[in-house]
């Protein structure tokens, strides 16, 4: 099985439930050659002619050997083609998780496929006034299509309709118009989710795909095969549309639940205030609890600025700062009206209690089931940035030769993504702007720019898809919002700047 070095390399990924990676390594397997006997077996009951003489004299003696064959076939097609993009292609990092989701995908499709078909033709009503090959117009792959672009990204989906094409194509025979109906109807569902954050717009995007797969399914039939079968091809084209918003609805939580994935819907659920982690962060660090909620404005604002997910920068950001739950007092937004609890403490000890954030913040991500895309962005938050702070208090230390200038850095990694690049930049730079004192709109870009210069320089971004021009964008649009915010708010300390 293919997987791309990017993904390898993240050892940010949480382990899955616990395991070592040589233990992932053999449940994967496992859990690889399981799909692949339960779709032998499933196309040695159903697929069989697909191979009606293929096996020859092998068949005869061995009746399983063609469905072996056709797995080993398929499989290895997903296997080249999947691991040849998640390698090559910039955009589609595919660990094997990915992997094994899309190839799943792909099968379930292939069966669906068959069984639309099989079905169909079962059904007096339907079976005697319409052509058999009608029906391929019915295979629900835009609604795939969707699931795949709503839960990884647009690049994937663009695959895996290719891939799933040619897969359900040969369920329905093989033939032409069934090929390039489901590249155009994959294509069209996936290219209208573009922005999924509730359950009515996962329906409405089926319903814009409709007409499309409508004319699309009309015009294939009749220059195929001339006028009779035109009106219902158009039908079953318009159904697949309309049926497609609720496949994916149906298909999410699915895959969801069984691969660890967080969309746009489930992040919107994650938004609100009654989830048990953000109403301890309310009630008990209402503090940090703002801070998140000015660093989620900024980072949407910054997320919209460059085309990357706002929904996601937000969400993110609500919970990017919750492993500061179990020890508030040491975080300078909650110390309002208090004293600084890191003057009496040594230098090493404070950098210890803040480092800790991270690592903490992302255990309750992964016990509360947060999603790998929050997970992953609380614990790139800060990246391998210095504690500022500490830093100058930790000098003669460091002069002694007690101390290193790494030990007052977070453990990282990097950020990965542009969202978590945009949250650590919001939140370094709400935290800067804290700190001044009721700040003109100028003040606030100055402070924003050096903010962003001292993160790019330090090679924190080194590792995302950020361009300088994202990075200029991003710095311009949280200085606007910080701006309009920074004009009304309530005074802060200025203890323990740059430990946001
Ligand atoms: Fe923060
Ligand atoms: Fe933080």
């Amino acid at each position: 099985m293919s997987v791309s070095k990017s993904a390898t390399r993240n050892s940010n990924r949480p382990p899955e439930n616990g395991a070592s990676p040589r233990g992932r390594y053999w449940r994967l397997l496992g859990l690889s050659l399981g799909s692949g006997a339960v779709f032998a077996v499933l196309f040695y009951l159903w697929g069989h002619e697909l191979f009606p003489r293929g096996a020859g004299r092998w068949g005869e003696t061995f009746p399983f050997v063609g469905a072996v064959a056709l797995t080993l076939a398929v499989a290895l097609f997903l296997s080249e083609w999947f691991g040849f993009a998640g390698r090559e292609v910039r955009k589609v990092r595919l660990a094997a998780r990915d992997f094994l989701f899309l190839c799943s995908l792909a099968l379930l499709l292939f069966f669906a496929a068959k069984a639309v078909i099989d079905l169909l033709a079962e059904i007096p009503a339907i079976g005697h006034g319409v052509p058999t090959r009608v029906y391929a117009y019915l295979i629900p792959l835009p609604a795939f299509a969707m699931v795949v672009r709503v839960l990884i990204n647009s690049e994937t989906s663009i695959l895996f309709t290719v891939a799933a094409s040619v897969l359900s194509a040969a369920a329905a025979s093989g033939r032409w118009p069934a090929l390039l109906f489901l590249l155009l109807a994959g294509t069209a569902g996936a290219a209208r989710a573009r922005r999924v954050p509730d359950r009515y717009r996962m329906l409405l995007v089926g319903v814009q795909t409709a007409p499309v797969c409508a004319l699309a399914a009309a015009a294939l039939e009749f220059s195929f095969h001339g006028g009779g079968g035109v009106l219902w091809a158009g039908i079953f084209g318009a159904v697949n549309g309309l049926l497609s918003g609720p496949i994916a609805l149906a298909v999410m939580p699915v895959a969801e639940s069984a691969f660890g994935y967080a969309s746009d819907i489930r992040l919107m659920e994650l938004s609100g205030t009654g989830h048990p982690l953000l109403s301890r962060l309310m009630r008990e660090t209402p503090g940090t609890f703002h801070h998140s909620v000015v660093v989620g404005t900024l980072a949407e604002a910054g997320a919209l600025a460059i085309g990357a997910n706002p929904v996601l920068c937000r969400v993110a950001a609500l919970y990017h700062d919750i492993g500061k739950l179990g020890k508030p007092q040491y975080y300078s937004e909650n110390q309002a009206g208090a004293g600084n609890v890191h003057d009496v403490l040594s230098p090493g000890l404070s950098r210890a209690v803040i480092l800790s954030h991270v690592k903490e913040g992302v255990r309750m991500a992964e016990e509360f089931r947060l999603g790998e895309r929050i997970t992953e962005i609380i614990g790139q938050h800060h990246g391998t940035s210095l504690l500022y702070c500490f830093l100058d208090k930790a000098r003669p230390m460091i002069r002694d030769g007690k101390a290193s200038e790494d030990m007052f850095r977070y453990p990282g990694p990097k950020p990965r993504t542009r969202e978590a690049a945009i949250i650590m930049l919001a939140d370094a730079a709400e935290a800067a702007v804290r700190s001044l004192d009721r700040p003109a709109p100028r003040e606030v870009e100055a402070a924003v720019t050096g903010i962003v210069n001292r993160i790019y320089l330090d090679g924190q971004l080194n590792e995302c898809d950020l361009t300088l021009r994202d990075l200029h964008a991003v710095g311009r649009a949280i200085s606007q919002v910080l701006a309009a915010v920074a004009h009304g708010r309530v005074d802060y300390p200025s203890a323990g700047k740059g430990a946001g």
